[in-house]
């Protein structure tokens, strides 16, 4: 059969999106001209949302496969949408800076008549949120989250949060990472517990004095691994499996995987930005007044910024990075089969 011709402004539906900016001002018979602007930004905010959530819900697909951890492609097509995420969560920290030109006064001409909505209520950032692996137990202000939210979108963040996280899928991808605790290589002259074990008498050596407490949080995580923290989100092992990735990351083998932390890790930073940004501007559009959501404001979204990191334990790990020149030399073996002729 043959296919209708597309034309443009069906396909994008463009009667539909470009008849959504309804203003409140306008229903009340207000002149606000600012509204308008203020609607677009978040319904762009909220496209990118879907955007990102798509993403995300590939990469999860991806990472739920058992035989993740052998198939490179797989793992380059992660890297690439998570980088994507990346270069999103650019344009929606640098896109702030069109909202600021509207004034307080501005805005003030039709904040009343938002109440009690507030971004607070976008489900698809609690859902970005979630899918990375931010948890309902660590989320800051719970009771927000429940009071201010529809039942039928509390249920779909709640499936967000039910799937399993990036976090978690990545925990245990790196619970299934070759190389570290295999007999293939760590046999004869080296084992497993060997290399850490050299590993922390170079890593002892190389601390300032101020720094020495530094020792007692790496034996915790590396070596005594039966007082491993129990409230961290990575097992001993990925932990162990992810500095390692981190420390080697020059082999070829390790290029793509040491790619895919620092990008979670990038992600985590953009958000990070993401949220400062709607912070100051916050503070200056409303100053010390409570949100229209009802939450104390900026002092809440500073709370949740800070406690919203989701990859800290890998960010963490930075410092018990030791200098290329101090690294235990690998197994002849291992070294081979981190090389592309492995
Ligand atoms: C004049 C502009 C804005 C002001 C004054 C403002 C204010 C606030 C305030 C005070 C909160 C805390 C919750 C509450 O009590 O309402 C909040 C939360 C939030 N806002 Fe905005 N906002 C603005 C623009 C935006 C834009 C453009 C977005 C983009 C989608 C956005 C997304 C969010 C999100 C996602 C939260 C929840 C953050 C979290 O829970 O960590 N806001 N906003």
């Amino acid at each position: 059969m043959e296919r209708k011709p597309v034309y443009y402004s069906d396909y994008l539906q463009l009667d539909k999106i470009l008849d959504a900016q309804k203003t409140e001002s306008s229903k009340e018979g207000i002149r606000a001209d600012d509204e308008m602007l203020f609607i677009i930004i978040h319904q762009t905010y909220e496209l990118w949302f879907k955007q990102i959530l798509h993403e995300l819900h590939i990469v999860q697909q991806i990472f739920r496969q058992d035989n993740i951890a052998n198939n490179a492609p797989d793992i380059y097509n992660s890297v690439h949408r998570l980088k994507r995420i990346c270069s999103i969560m650019e344009i929606a920290v640098s896109q702030m800076s069109v909202l600021e030109t509207m004034t307080p006064l501005d805005f003030l001409d039709f904040r009343d008549l938002l109440l009690p909505a507030s971004g607070f209520q976008s489900i698809q950032f609690k859902m970005i949120e979630a899918a990375l692996g931010l948890t309902y137990q660590n989320r800051h202000g719970k009771h927000y989250y429940t009071s201010q939210l529809r039942e039928n979108e509390i249920a779909k963040v709640k499936e967000a949060e039910s799937q399993l996280s990036l976090l978690t899928l990545i925990n245990q991808w790196l619970e299934r990472m070759p190389f570290v605790k295999n007999d293939q290589y760590w046999h004869d002259s080296i084992s497993d517990s060997a290399f850490w074990t050299e590993y922390r008498e170079a890593y002892a050596t190389s601390l300032r004095e101020n720094e020495k407490n530094n020792l007692t949080t790496f034996d915790s995580l590396f070596i005594n691994t039966d007082d491993y923290p129990q409230e961290r989100s990575f097992s001993a092992e990925a932990n162990r499996n992810a500095l390692f990735i981190m420390l080697y990351r020059d082999y070829p083998i390790l290029h793509l995987p040491y790619e895919l932390l620092n990008t979670l890790l990038e992600i985590d930073e953009l958000l990070a930005m993401w949220r400062y940004r709607h912070i100051h501007m916050v503070q200056r559009t409303i100053g010390k007044r409570v949100g229209t959501g009802g939450s104390t404001g900026a002092e809440y979204l500073r709370a949740a910024a800070d406690s919203h990191y989701i990859f800290k334990e890998l960010a963490e790990l930075t410092s018990f990075l030791l200098p290329r020149n101090r690294l235990p030399k690998l197994p002849q073996s291992l070294i081979t089969d981190l090389g592309y002729t492995g």
